[in-house]
């Protein structure tokens, strides 16, 4: 049995003030059944591990380096989120892979180091609007997964979200019925790959323009094991009844 996973990615929002956002979801949010992860700036990762602390939310970064030390001024590694008190990592969202060109080989290589170093990887998935409109959005991804995922996960070290580009910040959201098709088509692609306790253990995420109003329909799709949300993430009074509809 797959444990939710509600996930917060704050991109780059917040400053110390927003703090205070983690708590009050702690609050709003006593005794959750599924897991509850924040994913805040890389300088807010620290403080956040400490006010979470005596809470069930856990905290992650939104990036890692695929080396483990060494020149490479401006970046962080694995072992220094972890450190910090992360124990996840979001890799290859779409905004990395547009912003500084992160290929399939790119985010496997962080993958990897993020495993390694202890982490969980949540590795980002997802078709541009052009992608969908041209029938291609399957062949990406199983294209992404195979690229992107290293061999030897598990359902502890791995979670795979789908993120349809044209669906993330845009209030854009796919049918039921295209969610449901790529999760179960991501569930069948894993199953093939790492063997069926494996592939069925890996937990899918659904994330673009998730809020309140359409959580628990999404929740009710097939192999979908909670969300990766974004602009909702960022006030607890937003996130909370995301998190109430996946428990
Ligand atoms: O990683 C979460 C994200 O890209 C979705 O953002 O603002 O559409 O929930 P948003």
């Amino acid at each position: 049995m797959r444990q939710k996973l509600a996930a917060g990615n704050w991109k780059m929002n917040g400053t110390g003030a927003a703090l205070s956002e983690i708590s009050t979801l702690a609050a709003l949010t006593p005794a959750p059944k599924s897991e509850i992860l924040i994913c805040p700036p890389s300088p807010l990762i620290h403080r956040a591990a400490d006010i979470s602390a005596a809470s069930a939310i856990q905290i992650g970064g939104q990036d890692c380096h695929a080396a483990h030390a060494g020149a490479h001024t401006g970046d962080v590694s694995a072992e220094m989120l972890l450190d910090a008190g992360a124990r996840y990592v979001i890799l290859g969202h779409s905004e990395r892979r547009t912003d500084y060109g992160e290929t399939d080989a790119v985010v496997r290589d962080k993958t990897e180091a993020a495993i390694d170093a202890g982490l969980t990887a949540i590795v980002c998935v997802g078709e541009t609007l052009d992608q969908r409109e041209g029938g291609a959005t399957l062949d990406i991804i199983a294209g992404q997964l195979a690229g992107s995922v290293p061999a030897g996960v598990t359902g502890e070290t791995l979670v795979i979200a789908y993120e349809p580009v044209w669906a993330i910040g845009t209030g854009l959201v796919p049918s039921l019925g295209q969610i449901g098709e790529v999760h179960d088509f991501m569930r069948e692609k894993l199953e093939a790959r790492f063997g069926a306790e494996i592939g069925d253990a890996i937990r899918l995420l659904y994330g673009g323009s998730v809020k309140g109003s359409n959580a628990a329909n999404i929740f009710a799709v097939s192999n979908v094991d909670g969300a990766l949300v974004g602009g909702a993430s960022l006030k607890a009074a937003d996130f909370a009844p995301i998190i109430q509809a996946l428990d």
